[in-house]
């Protein structure tokens, strides 16, 4: 029996989150981790995430998959909606994550069958007291309903889309026997064994050497075309995004400032962050163009300015700034920004 595939239909909308706000209850008070974040996630697209650290996008990704650390760590408004692909042609009903039990067979359902993350340590997810095999076995029987040797010859081809040599050895091998690129590939396979609709991917290769990261971004891609999943990346390298990204998402202390179609970002970013984060991480292949780091740091979330969170650092503050936060404009078609420059 096959494992089924997804249809394909790129640019329908698949996730929306609307109005996000998760925060943290800490002894020291609330940390709006991710403030009032809206956007779409489509078929078949790459959604790239950037921003300093601390300014929210694993607690957004979370958010969507649920693994927060509920009640410290919760949603406390907004919505997110996952519109399962249609199959067999029978148009199947959205679902309102924000509204489940995150322990209920529905969430665990979507959890790993539709929407799969890897994370930045492979350890993680993955268990040292079982073989990768059997890890990947799980996964395929915990979401279809296929036997085991079916579940064995997919773990297989999934080890070897994914670049593991010789797979039908390896895969008998416990975490500890594989490098730490093995590794990272090996979780990729998991995520990627019950053809997600959605693979969350964060910082996903940061660890990893260059020539491995190529690959298993390669890798990645080529998937996508293969069975027309969508790709949410957080990473801190534009180079990547670069490469990977259709669409960019850039988040400063919990909050979009920007959204734009990847050319967009890079020739006409237009958040004083946004150009600030171009000048100051290194693009591959303008390795000679002279680093401008953005002044200051991100501030604590228990002592945020008022106004605009960036006006502190932002070289083209205006008085308004300060005062007021400036609301979402789209300026060109499809390109958002949250700055009073363009209000
Ligand atoms: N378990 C937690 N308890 C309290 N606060 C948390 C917790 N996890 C994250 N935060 C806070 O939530 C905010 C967003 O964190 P998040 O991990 O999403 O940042 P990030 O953008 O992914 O950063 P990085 O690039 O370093 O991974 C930060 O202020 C962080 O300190
Ligand atoms: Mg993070």
């Amino acid at each position: 029996m096959a494992v089924e595939q997804k249809e394909l239909a790129v640019g329908q909308e698949l996730v929306r989150i609307e109005d996000l706000h998760t925060q943290f209850f800490t002894e020291q008070g609330i940390v709006k981790a991710v403030d009032g974040v809206t956007f779409s996630i489509e078929q078949g697209k790459t959604l790239g995430v950037v921003g300093e650290s601390g300014c929210g996008k694993s607690i957004t990704a979370m958010s969507i998959m649920r693994l927060l650390p509920e009640p410290r760590g919760r949603i406390v408004k907004g919505k997110i909606t996952f519109f399962p692909p249609q199959q067999n042609n029978i148009n199947q009903t959205s679902v309102d994550i924000t509204a489940l039990d995150r322990h209920s067979s529905q969430m665990r359902g979507i959890r790993g069958r539709h929407i799969a993350m890897i994370f930045q340590e492979p350890m993680t997810s993955l268990n040292p007291v079982y073989t990768v095999g059997d890890q990947i076995i799980e996964a395929i029987q915990l979401h279809q309903q296929v036997d085991r040797d079916t579940a064995r010859a997919r773990a297989i081809e999934v080890l070897e889309q994914v670049d593991i040599p010789d797979p039908e050895r390896r895969i008998s091998e416990y975490p500890h026997q594989m490098s730490g690129g093995q590794r990272q590939r090996a979780m990729i396979a998991m995520a990627l064994s019950c053809y997600p609709s959605l693979l969350i991917a964060d910082e996903p290769t940061t660890a990893l050497d260059v020539t491995i990261q190529a690959k298993i971004l390669r890798n990645m891609r080529d998937l996508q075309q293969e069975y027309g999943m969508s790709i949410m990346l957080i990473t801190h390298d534009l180079g990547v995004i670069g490469r990977m990204a259709d669409e960019v998402l850039v988040m400063y202390v919990g909050k979009k400032v920007e959204q734009a179609e990847v050319r967009n970002i890079f020739h006409n970013p237009l958040h004083p962050y946004t150009q600030g984060l171009m000048k100051s991480i290194p693009l591959i292949g303008l390795k000679d163009k002279k680093l401008v780091p953005i002044t200051g740091s991100v501030p604590s979330p228990f002592n945020l300015p008022t106004g605009c969170y960036f006006a502190p650092r932002c070289p083209q503050a205006m008085d308004r700034c300060r005062r007021e936060a400036p609301p979402e404009t789209e300026p060109e078609p499809g390109h958002f920004v949250s700055c009073w420059l363009y209000k």
